[in-house]
């Protein structure tokens, strides 16, 4: 395997890796469950996931990741060198990596990121920053100069930026994203119901039938926990109408950012964005209405990009062919990467 290039995207929900000349051959949930009395880590990814809210006090299901940024550096380490022995089988298994980062993160965060992979054993590692990446992915010739507005919605964070010749003109990042929709369905239910649910309960149930727009569909969705006051258990069926009222809100302050950003946005390159209209990516684009409702506020079109969820770890798969130019010290102006180690 010596050789190997490969593409990370830490993300607060899920790590992706791409492998050059594979595609994405990684997607699990960026959790690790530990056992408390003996500080070993019991389970990873989609076993971990499934743990979450389900276990005994012993046990403690932690996120490495917060925001887009490393918040466990020890677990977050564990979690990249077990993913990158999973798919590397060979002790010579010592890839060139290319690493997204949030775009507007302190030199700390990505020193952390980078001491983070680099202890799981690499060769080389270049930074990508995520609105950049996340373009490339969604099929974006970045190198032009031309204006391109991306919309990251994630997990932990919500980054924008406008691009163009492979740079970041201006951006902004907002942590409002999935898991802030999950809070806001867990306050809603509780406020309305008196009904006690879990994160993932509520998670569940935005990814059945939440909308920030309204939608003309009957589907109730039942959520089940503990009623506040007596502690018996109860449940509750949930309406679109419901979903619209709780996550009406968080949806609006990312707009609020983005009209805030195209306020300060060059007038040239205000005009490409205006012609070509906004792309989404990351998994919470695929909340329904999401891509309207912003359409509507800011009065462009939106679409939304082909897997959104995996688009930024397939832009970054698409920037390895950069990392021989970092190499050999040729930095073009149109280079997406930054080498770091
Ligand atoms: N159908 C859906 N409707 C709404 N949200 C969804 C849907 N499918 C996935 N999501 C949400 O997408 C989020 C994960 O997206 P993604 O994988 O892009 O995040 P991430 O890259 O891990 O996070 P970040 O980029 O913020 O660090 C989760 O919050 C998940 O609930
Ligand atoms: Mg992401």
């Amino acid at each position: 395997m010596l050789g190997t290039d490969i593409a990370i995207d830490l993300g607060t929900s899920a790590v992706k890796i791409y492998l050059d000349g594979k595609g994405i051959i990684l997607n699990e949930p960026a959790v690790v469950a530990v056992n408390l009395e003996t500080d070993q880590v019991v389970a990873l990814g989609h076993e971990a996931y499934a743990m979450v809210g389900r276990t005994s006090d012993k046990i403690q299901v932690t996120h490495p990741l917060c925001n887009g940024v490393i918040s466990n550096f020890d677990l977050a380490q564990y979690l990249i060198s077990y993913y990158l022995k999973k798919i590397g089988d060979s002790k010579f298994f010592m890839p060139r990596v290319v690493v997204s980062v949030p775009c507007q993160i302190t030199e700390v965060e990505k020193r952390a990121v980078v001491d983070a992979i680099s202890a799981a054993g690499v060769r080389k590692i270049c930074l990508i920053e995520e609105p950049v990446a996340a373009a490339l992915g969604a099929g974006v010739d970045i190198a032009k100069p031309y204006g391109t507005l991306v919309v990251d919605v994630g997990g932990g964070t919500t980054d924008m930026a406008v691009l163009s010749l492979s740079g970041i003109a201006i951006s902004r990042s907002l942590k409002i994203a999935g898991n802030v929709f999950d809070e806001a369905i867990v306050k809603f239910i509780r406020r309305k119901y008196n009904l006690l649910i879990g994160q993932r309960m509520a998670e569940e149930a935005k990814n059945a039938i939440g909308c920030v727009y309204p939608k003309k569909d009957e589907t109730k969705h039942r959520v089940k926990g503990r009623n506040a006051m007596t502690g018996l258990p109860q449940y509750a069926d949930i309406s679109c109408d419901e979903m619209l009222e709780a996550l009406i809100e968080p949806a609006m302050q990312i707009v609020r950012t983005l009209q805030e950003m195209l306020e300060k946005t060059p007038p040239e390159l205000m005009s490409d964005v205006y012609s070509d209209g906004i792309i989404l990516t990351g998994g919470s684009s695929r909340l329904f209405g999401l891509d309207t409702l912003i359409s509507k506020k800011v009065k462009m079109p939106v679409r939304i990009a082909e897997d959104p969820d995996i688009c930024v770890a397939l832009g970054a798969g698409k920037a390895i062919k950069f990392i021989d130019d970092i190499e050999n010290k040729a930095y073009g102006v149109l280079n997406p990467l930054s080498a770091a180690y």
